[in-house]
């Protein structure tokens, strides 16, 4: 046994993002001989919150943009890297454009540079979404079919940068895709800060749809976790063939009501509500068709919308049996200790 690391220097894209930044903790924590390079568009955050323990001089980063090549095989050749783990993706509600250009054009562009550069694997963050269409996701596992139409431009580009890495793989470049749901935590910028948001317009009295949906969130630590052990996997040879050219839902096995999460951050942030506000869901339909109408009618954004009423209450739970037989995944952090984690990281930072 020669006992090295086959993953001695890795390459993250999009290393500076919400996710990025735990993949660095995550890495420098458990996998100590693993050299780590980070490759962004914006230079890592001046000030770290306290969730972030990693020592910065160990990390060395490269400037660039996803879409140009340039720029994507420099940070290649100077981290010699074994793996790519790509993880950049612009946040939702951005324009189609971008994220064409982030999700489809820069993936494309990162695979063919990859491999002429010969790298070895690319561990690719996907998202639950790619199998979403409006109808309930009960169980949903790896063999499930992208639908034909998606529900946004977001989740249908995310869907084509994945079967761009799926169709890639090859004994030369082995590559692997990670679907997480839900994903919150520490530097979220989206889903606890939308839910604070909403709370501050009034709008936590109000629930729409029965709250009988299952929905599946995720620490965003375990998330990162995840793609440790996927690109440890890949790289081994006793291992790859499980790993190579397949799909993984990544969750915090622990399905839960939908409204649940959000009364548990508007709870901690004492907006406590005694009654709540029931709109059914073809209710909820009809007044997000009005809302939206009227809101496009006075050119404002609308707060309730059709689209927003069918993602609030469909069910999307996954079975993550394959992620927890084939890589070894459990979710190390559970629900309620990383919902904790957030709320203090919002009063750390005094987001609001
Ligand atoms: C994409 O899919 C996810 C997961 O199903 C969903 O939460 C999200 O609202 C969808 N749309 C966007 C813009 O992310
Ligand atoms: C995957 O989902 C399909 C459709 O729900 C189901 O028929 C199948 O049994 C599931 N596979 C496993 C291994 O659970
Ligand atoms: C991925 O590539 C490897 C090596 O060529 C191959 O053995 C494996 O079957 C591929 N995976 C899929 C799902 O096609």
């Amino acid at each position: 046994m020669s006992g090295e690391d086959p993953l001695r220097s890795v390459l993250l894209i999009g290393g500076a993002g919400f996710l990025g930044l735990h993949l660095i903790q995550q890495f420098y924590h458990h996998k100590p001989n693993t050299k780590i390079h980070v490759f962004d568009i914006r230079p890592l955050p001046e000030k770290l919150s306290k969730y972030f323990t990693f020592d910065r001089e160990q990390v060395e980063f490269h400037q660039g943009d996803l879409t140009k090549e340039e720029d994507i095989l420099k940070a290649i050749e100077r981290s010699k890297c074994d793996v790519i783990i790509h993880s950049a993706s612009p946040i939702h509600g951005m324009g189609q454009a971008i994220y064409e250009k982030v999700n489809v054009v820069g993936t494309k562009t990162l695979i063919k540079v990859a491999k002429q550069a010969q790298v070895k694997a690319l561990v690719y963050t996907s998202s639950a979404g790619v199998i979403f269409n409006g109808q309930d996701v009960m169980n949903g596992n790896e063999t499930w079919p992208y639908p034909e139409v998606h529900m946004d431009g977001y989740n249908e580009t995310k869907a084509i940068a994945e079967t761009a890495v799926m169709e890639s793989n090859s004994s030369d470049f082995k590559t692997v895709c990670l679907r997480p749901a839900g994903i919150f935590g520490p530097g979220d910028r989206q889903l606890v800060p939308g839910l604070r948001a909403a709370a501050k317009l009034g709008q936590s009295k109000f629930q729409v749809g029965d709250n009988n949906n299952l929905f599946d969130w995720t620490y965003v630590g375990n998330v990162a976790d995840s793609h440790i052990l996927a690109a440890d996997k890949i790289l081994d040879a006793k291992t790859s063939s499980e790993v190579e050219g397949q799909t993984f839902f990544i969750t915090n096995d622990c399905p839960t009501y939908f409204w649940t999460l959000a009364r548990t951050v508007w709870k901690a942030d004492g907006h406590i509500v005694d009654r709540n506000i029931v709109l059914s869901r073809p209710v909820a339909l009809v007044a997000g068709y009005l809302s939206q109408f009227f809101s496009n009618l006075l050119n404002k954004e609308a707060g309730l919308t059709p689209f927003r009423v069918r993602v609030t209450c469909a069910y999307r739970y996954h079975d993550i049996t394959r992620a927890k037989e084939i890589l070894g995944y459990e979710p190390a952090v559970d629900l309620e200790t990383g919902i904790k984690h957030t709320l203090d990281w919002i009063y750390e930072t005094h987001e609001d």
